[in-house]
This record gives structure tokens, sequence and C-alpha cells, in this order.
């Protein structure tokens, strides 16, 4: 078996790891002819972490954002109540894997919940490497006993440093004060925009980074899904979202997309696995192994990401040429 490194940030959208590892797995990936999972050649995989999402829904906006959070409207939270059932679950299947937790969204911090989530997955599971993904913008805003939870349960706090003019210093200044590392990561962008207004106030701006772009859906749905479970990198990055686990963040989040856009995408009961359903951990292992049709949908190419087209980071305006 073997046990997939979970990193992540930004670099987890963007990294391109394990991608050699599985085509030298196989030299010639199979075409959507085989229609019975059995017929798949075998390439294991199991559940080694997941992104938890926390909030679908986002108070920054950004266009072409890779979860939608941009059309989620108010979106949809994770409950602690939700949350202890399936950890819970979880941790008596699998009462030796170590899961890596990445806690994001949408933008995380709007979940009511987000501290006792938090502290729960830190007495289950104490040892695991676990992040949290934020814009930053609430943090300015949080408690003590939220700066004290992400201090005691051993989070990486990774902050997106968005162009946008927001004051950074006092959650530094906050941060410091609980011995707390903050890691920025940083889009590349030439201009600094009002967060209120979303006007452009500065032109004269530049931050180098990793480049903002488009993953592209293909509305007719014709991508070779099996083709994409051998080559995308961004197999791997199991997501948690709804009760669910999904292959990747566009099958947790499209959701969003569909009904924003009224689209016809069906998600079918072959794209996710709901945790209460699990009987053994190795269902779960089972179902990251095998092709999944959402992919169908996704123009998400081998190696590079986003299919090559890169996006000027700005404000969505809730375009459907957004994300296509
Ligand atoms: C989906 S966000 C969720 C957490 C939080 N709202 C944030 O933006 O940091 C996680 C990461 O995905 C990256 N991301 C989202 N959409 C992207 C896009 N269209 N191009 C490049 N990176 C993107 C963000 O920059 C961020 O680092
Ligand atoms: S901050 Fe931007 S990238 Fe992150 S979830 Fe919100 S809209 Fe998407
Ligand atoms: S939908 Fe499929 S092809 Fe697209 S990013 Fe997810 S796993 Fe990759």
């Amino acid at each position: 078996m073997k046990r997939r490194d979970f990193i992540c940030g930004a670099a987890c959208f963007l990294g391109g790891i394990g991608l050699s590892e599985i085509k030298n797995k196989l030299n010639s990936p199979p075409k959507p002819t085989i229609t019975k999972p059995e017929d798949y050649p075998k390439l294991e995989d199991e559940l080694g972490g997941f992104t938890v999402c926390l909030a679908t829904h986002c108070n920054l906006n950004c266009k072409g954002c890779d979860t939608y959070s941009p059309l989620a409207g108010k979106g949809e939270f994770i409950t602690i109540e939700q949350f202890t059932k399936d950890i819970t679950k979880l941790k008596e299947l699998a009462p030796e894997r170590e899961f890596h937790f990445a806690f994001l969204g949408g933008e995380p911090l709007l979940n009511p919940d987000v501290i006792p989530i938090l502290k729960l997955k830190h007495k289950l599971y104490p040892n695991s490497n676990s992040d949290l993904l934020t814009n930053g913008i609430l943090l300015n805003t949080m408690n003590d006993d939220f700066w004290q939870t992400i201090k005691d349960s051993n989070i990486n706090l990774c902050i997106t440093k968005y162009p946008i003019n927001i004051d950074r210093t006092i959650y530094e200044k906050k941060a410091q004060q609980y011995g707390i590392n903050i890691r920025y990561d940083i889009p590349r962008a030439n201009k600094l925009f009002d967060i209120n207004t979303h006007e452009v106030i500065s032109e004269d701006y530049e931050q180098d980074g990793f480049p903002w772009g488009k993953n592209i859906i293909d509305l007719t749905g014709s991508q070779d899904y099996v083709e994409k479970r051998y080559n995308c990198h961004h197999i791997g990055y199991t997501h948690y979202c709804r009760g669910n686990i999904y292959y990747c963040y566009v099958h947790a989040y499209i959701q969003s997309f569909i009904n924003y856009f009224k689209v016809n995408i069906p998600i079918t009961k072959d794209d996710y696995i709901k945790i209460a359903d699990v009987k053994d951990i190795s269902d779960i292992d089972r179902f990251l192994s095998v092709p999944k049709p959402l992919c169908r949908f996704c123009k998400q190419c081998h190696n590079t990401c986003y299919g090559g087209n890169p996006l000027e980071w700005d404000f969505s305006k809730r375009e459907i040429t957004e994300w296509t």
C-alpha cells in the first residue's frame, strides 16, 4: 500500500507530487471504454489525509476561485456535531492511521464551530500534521481562545496574501504573542485592491508569487476520466465536505457552480462516499483507487496546473467564463 504525501497550502493546489510515481506505474493510461471497476488497472491508494471543508462560501470572492466560493451564496458549514460523528467513526475504523488535515474552504474562519472542530481534531489526532488555510480577513477579529487553540493544537497557520488593503500588523502581533509561525502563500499580482469598494487603489504594486489561474470546466463532459485518474496531480488531495469523501476539490465544491449557472453536470453515487455508510476503512481506500465519472467535466491537464490558463487576480464578476 502506498501512502501519498499530503502537503497543504497553495503548494497543495499547485504542486505536482506523485505524478512521476503514478506515470511509472502505468505508462499507457487506459481509455474510458473500461466500464467495470474491477477491470481498472490497479492503482492502490489509501486515505492518508484530507482537507476539511469548513465553509463552502467566502468573504473575499476571487476571480476563478478554485472552490467556486463566489458562487456559493450563503454556502454550507460543517457543524461540530457532524464533524464529531465522522471523525470519531474514522478513528474507530482506522485507529492506527495518523491522518494529515488541512482546514479550509471557502473561508474556514466563517465557520462558527471552527474552534471546537480544531480542538476535537487535536484530541483524537494529537500527533497529526495540520494546516489551516485562510485569506486572513477575519484574523484580526479572532478571540484568545482561537489563538490558544492554534498554538495548543500544533496547527500551521497558512495565510494567502491577497493584493488587498487589510491591516496585517494586528494579527501578526497576536501570532507572535502566542508563538505561532505564520506561513504566507503569495499569489502573483501587480495591482492593489480596496477590499470594500473593489477598486484598484494602486497600479504601482508588485507581489511575486504563485500564478493565479483557471481550472477549466468542460461543459460537454467529454474528457477521458479514466486517464485523469492516472495523470491528474490533484488526485491524492482528498476532500471531506458535507459528511462525504471526495477525490479532489472540484468534486467537493462543484455543486456551487452547478447551482449558480444551472448547468447539467451529474454528480453520481460513484463520485463520493458518505463516511456514515462506510463499513471498513478499505471501502474508502478502494473508492480513492478507481476513476470517477465526474472527471469527464474537468479539463485539468497533466503536469500543468489550471490547464495553462493564467488569470490576473481580481474580484469575481460571477461570470461562467471565469471557470470555462
Ligand atoms: C481555495 S483556498 C481556501 C482558503 C482560503 N480562502 C484562501 O484563499 O487562502 C486555498 C488555496 O487555493 C488557492 N487558489 C484558489 N483559487 C485559485 C486560483 N484560481 N488560482 C490559483 N490558486 C488558487 C488559494 O490561493 C489558496 O492558497
Ligand atoms: S479567498 Fe479567494 S481563493 Fe480563497 S476561497 Fe475565498 S474566493 Fe476562493
Ligand atoms: S475533477 Fe478529476 S481531473 Fe479534475 S482536478 Fe479533480 S481529479 Fe483532477
